[in-house]
């Protein structure tokens, strides 16, 4: 693992290793893949503004997330049917968050069930991501599982009426290999996603089943069948996040499902503050995910004012090149260079990262 440097070392030895059809499917974007690169791109256009001479005597990266306390403001957001990515898939990622002490979120859509994770990673702080199927009873019942099997908080995908086009799938006919299944479901839910025809089976499955009659009223409901703090995972506009504040959500993950719903969305960066202007007078969390892939980049989201950043597909590089190890070397990435950021930027603690440090690169080309 040593000579993985930088989250992108780890990204060139997965995609040398994984085969082509799950490559493509966790590369891509959609359609033109312009967002995808603004997602990292729009990083690059702010500037991070030091004070020296602070007296650095410790630092301190832990924060509190809807009151569990976290070794570091980076999680790992919810990426489907992660076995393509390793044998051990799911369970291993969840072992990694687990012993760095971070939050590990669980698609609806992954290669091991709600209960197996569970059992993987029990002391873990576990998310549950939920896609709203057009039967309510299954969905239902995914909720009371990850309830009773310990998760702490539901992140319910706003952005998804039906699956952005992503080009690569189409072409390679995308399915889940069939030594796989869709571990939290039993029967055809579990296997359809096999059945090929024209393009993305992924789509068609995603297309058949999940609901996109969906309004805001679906978030009453889910509070109305668990206790669990809800988050809306997929807001890119100061209106929405309101909205879904108003209708009880506990936190706002600003996403744009990794620039692979709609192409032309702004870069997440971009969109944060619109969302922290909105909800300010609110008493509401607000994370981000999209294109994090170094310290400075979680830094920066954090100076915007977000609580937490998440990562999908650093998560899968890392599992990809060596599972739990793997993931826990990302982690670990991420955790130096935050910490060299905190200290050489003089905010040795996560609370000193106020908005003034971080201004956008066009404040010094006037
Ligand atoms: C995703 N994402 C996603 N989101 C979700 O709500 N449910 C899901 O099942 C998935 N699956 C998924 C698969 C793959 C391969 C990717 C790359 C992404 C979106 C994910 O949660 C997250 O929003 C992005 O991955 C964040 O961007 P980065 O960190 O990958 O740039």
């Amino acid at each position: 693992m040593e000579k993985y440097i930088c989250i992108k070392d780890l990204e060139d030895a997965a995609t040398a290793l994984l085969p082509k059809a799950a490559r493509d499917y966790y590369k891509s974007g959609a359609t033109d893949e312009f967002t995808l690169g603004e997602n990292k791109n729009a990083f690059q256009r702010l500037r991070i503004r030091p004070k020296c001479l602070v007296g650095i005597s410790h630092f301190d990266l832990h924060t509190t997330i809807l009151g569990e306390r976290v070794t570091m403001p980076v999680g790992i957001s919810p990426t489907a049917m992660q076995r393509m990515a390793h044998p051990d898939g799911e369970t291993a990622n969840v072992k990694a968050a687990q012993a760095e002490g971070v939050i590990y979120t669980l698609s609806t859509i992954s290669t091991s069930s709600i209960e197996e994770v569970a059992e993987a990673g029990p002391n873990a702080v576990k998310w549950f991501q939920l896609y709203i199927y057009n039967d309510r009873e299954i969905t239902k019942r995914l909720v009371m599982r990850a309830e009773k099997a310990g998760f702490k908080a539901i992140a319910l995908t706003v952005d998804t009426p039906i699956f952005g086009l992503r080009r690569a799938d189409v072409r390679n006919k995308f399915t889940l290999p069939r030594h796989l299944k869709l571990a939290n479901f039993e029967g055809h839910l579990s296997t359809k996603i096999h059945s090929t025809g024209e393009g993305s089976g992924l789509s068609h499955y995603v297309n058949n089943l999940f609901d996109k009659t969906l309004t805001w009223d679906e978030v009453k409901w889910l509070k109305s069948i668990t206790k669990l703090p809800i988050i809306a995972k997929g807001i890119l506009r100061g209106d929405d996040a309101v909205k879904a504040v108003e209708a009880g959500c506990a936190g706002i993950l600003v996403s744009n499902h990794g620039a692979r719903q709609l192409d032309g969305v702004p870069a997440t960066i971009e969109a944060l503050p619109e969302v922290i202007e909105a909800v300010k007078n609110y008493n509401v969390e607000v994370y981000l995910d999209g294109g994090v892939s170094s310290g400075t980049d979680i830094y920066k989201a954090l100076a915007l004012g977000a609580k937490m950043v998440f990562v999908g597909r650093p998560a899968l590089w890392g599992l990809t090149v060596g599972g739990e190890a793997g993931v826990r070397k990302m982690l670990g990435i991420l955790r130096k260079e935050l910490e060299y950021t905190l200290q050489i930027a003089g905010t040795p603690t996560v609370d000193d990262i106020t908005r003034d440090m971080v201004r956008h690169e066009s404040a010094y080309s006037r």
